[in-house]
């Protein structure tokens, strides 16, 4: 049995063959219509979410298989005390599979040390999210046909955004990666982020304004201010509106640049931008789905017709 903690816990191989699968169930879509019948995905999330838990349950749903879950802590029996590990032994009798989302990090691995289901960590606190990170790459190798080769800005809340955390790990493994980390001074990526970079030679430039160096990217993954993470609301007042991507603003980038969110956008891109053949980020959550698929397929070893079971 295996779990989903961290991009890095699939090599860059099994990856490949994840991608694969991926692609092909977004070609044909009737071929895994029934491959999950009979099977049960929970869905268990102590944090809110939309994309995260709709997309996990879309993708159960696509390939036939039934959804169970809650939504918020205070609709478990988190509410009554119960730990986290008790928890999943009880939906480990309910479910065949379960995507957490938890806002104390390192919760879902709490929780696979005690389940007899595959658990996947769908974002732990400001830690890791790997299944975000999946669709990420998903996104650039589709669209850009490579994961390889390429100039990398992330925007935003770089300290307490989980998502460009995860994408970082993930695409050190790639050859001739550079990044542009573009936050103000209070968000910056944490040092523990850049020391690992450092240590393994790659490249990185931490740069305070968008415009200073829009024009030199392949990728802009931009992310919101991630209210909910801070101490106190002035901070996030000040800090929220820092940056906005407009036409203007993108009038400087590259023609074949791409622009990814994760997803809520709040501020950060005006909705202007959204019909720029270079704004991708609501195809990013489409592919979301076909990568959910892929992986619940995966880790219950299950086989498309072509898929090939990478367990
Ligand atoms: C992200 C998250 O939850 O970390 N959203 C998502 O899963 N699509 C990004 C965010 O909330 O800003």
């Amino acid at each position: 049995m295996r779990h989903l903690m961290s991009p890095l816990d699939f090599t860059t191989r099994e990856l490949e063959q994840l991608f694969d699968l991926a692609n092909d169930m977004e070609q044909h879509r009737e071929r895994y219509a029934h491959i999950c019948e009979g099977k049960k995905l929970a869905t268990c999330f102590y944090e809110p979410s939309t994309r995260t838990r709709l997309s996990f349950e879309a993708a159960m749903l696509n390939l036939g298989g039934q959804v169970l879950g809650f939504s918020d802590a205070s609709s478990s029996s988190a509410a009554k005390g119960e730990s986290v590990s008790d928890t999943i032994r009880v939906i480990s009798c309910y479910a065949d599979i379960c995507a957490m989302r938890h806002p104390k990090e390192g919760a879902p691995m709490v929780a696979a040390g005690r389940s007899s289901i595959p658990v996947i960590n769908a974002g732990d606190g400001g830690h890791q999210h790997p299944t975000q990170t999946l669709t990420d790459l998903l996104t650039i190798r589709s669209l850009k046909g490579r994961l390889s080769d390429l100039t990398i800005g992330l925007c935003g809340d770089l300290k307490f955004g989980r998502t460009v955390h995860s994408l970082i790990h993930a695409l050190v493994r790639y050859e001739n990666i550079r990044f542009l980390f573009i936050s103000p001074e209070e968000l910056r990526m944490p040092s523990y982020m850049t020391e690992m970079l450092r240590e393994k030679g790659i490249a990185y430039e931490e740069v305070i304004r968008l415009e200073d160096c829009i024009d030199s990217l392949d990728l802009l993954y931009m992310t919101r201010v991630q209210r909910e993470r801070f101490f106190n609301e002035e901070d996030y007042v000040r800090l929220k509106d820092f940056y906005l991507l407009d036409k203007e603003k993108l009038s400087l980038a590259k023609d074949d640049m791409l622009i990814l969110h994760p997803l809520p956008r709040v501020n950060e891109i005006s909705v202007e931008v959204d019909d720029d053949p270079r704004a991708v980020y609501f195809r990013q959550a489409q592919y979301g789905v076909y990568i959910r698929m892929a992986l619940i397929c995966t880790l219950l070893g299950l086989t498309g017709e072509e898929g090939g079971n990478i367990c």
